[in-house]
């Protein structure tokens, strides 16, 4: 049976400590399994304005929503109900709060040890056999007059089962929820409005997990609707590792960071950074900074990839 948990439920588990990026963090446990036990682990993080999380990476997938402020991972900037998805092992960050501060849900489909940081683990990183790291950021579109509106993400998914939606449904519609059997587990985010399950109501913050041999959760719109997100998890099969080639042709390339993916076409350039379409990596200022898991040129691992 697909469970959940409101944010009136778990409030009183609040606890606070101070991380080692300075400022003090606030962590709402929704879901918390004992330690490593492979049960759903869900919860909120919360911060003093401009902490900024270095960066790191997990052990296993992880889906983060944004639900209070604003900040940028890396330098993606992450918008109210945003949606970050970083495979297991891919380093993100840093993520760094705005003025109003950011609040955001880590929600993961089983129990991980906690943030393992790029300047420290990078060989423990480095040494994990078939990695096939990968993140992308989204905003969800929560549009339409119909009963019952569903936008898939564009961008996350992938052959594995990943995939994305933004659902708005009026007041009291019903629908059943996407098929969670193939994917390794679902989250349902409750970010506007509520919904009603086993009797009860759950209003905006609500988490609700469901497991694949669970089917799908059943999802009822309360008295004044609901905005919610699904976000399915892959399958955990393994990741066909990517195998650089070098070359040695004078023709402009493309790169690609061996620690988070990012790549960079030379073609292309970055002009939004100020590097002309046809610069070389190699002329690339040692100052630049990588957007996806904010690493500077000198300590980047890139290959050529095409
Ligand atoms: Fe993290």
């Amino acid at each position: 049976m697909p469970r959940i948990a409101a944010y009136d439920d778990v409030k009183d588990g609040k606890k606070s400590r101070n991380p080692p990026g300075g400022g003090t963090s606030w962590r709402t446990d929704f879901m918390r399994p004992p330690e490593g036990v492979k049960e759903p682990m869900a919860f909120l993080a919360e911060g003093t304005p401009h902490r900024v999380i270095k960066p790191h990476f997990h052990e296993v997938d992880q889906f983060q929503v944004i639900v209070s402020g604003g900040g940028v991972i890396g330098k993606h900037p992450l918008s109210l109900n945003a949606v970050h998805f970083s495979r297991a092992h891919t380093p993100y960050g840093p993520l760094t709060g705005a003025e109003e501060g950011v609040g955001f849900l880590t929600l993961r489909a089983q129990w991980d040890p906690g943030a393992q940081y790029l300047d420290k683990d990078k060989d423990k990183l480095v040494a994990v056999p078939n990695r096939k790291p990968w993140q992308v950021t989204e905003a969800p579109k929560f549009e339409g007059n119909a009963d019952v509106n569903i936008h898939a993400f564009n961008d996350i998914k992938d052959e594995r089962g990943l995939a994305a939606y933004a659902l708005k449904l009026a007041p009291n519609a019903q629908v059943a929820g996407p098929d969670a059997s193939k994917g390794n587990g679902q989250y349902l985010i409750v970010t506007k409005g509520s919904v009603n399950y086993q009797g009860k109501e759950y209003k905006a913050i609500s988490i609700g997990f469901t497991k694949p041999d669970e089917g799908y959760f059943p999802i009822v719109a309360g008295p004044e609707g609901v905005e919610a997100l699904v976000l399915n998890f892959p399958r955990l099969e393994m990741a066909k590792a990517i195998v650089p080639e070098a070359s040695k042709s004078k023709e402009l390339r493309v790169w690609q960071c061996l620690l988070c993916s990012f790549s960079y076409d030379e073609a292309k350039g970055m002009p939004d950074e100020g590097i002309a379409a046809g610069t070389r990596w190699e002329d690339v200022p040692e100052s630049w900074i990588c957007p996806d898991c904010g690493t500077s040129k000198a300590d980047f691992d890139m290959a050529v990839v095409a």
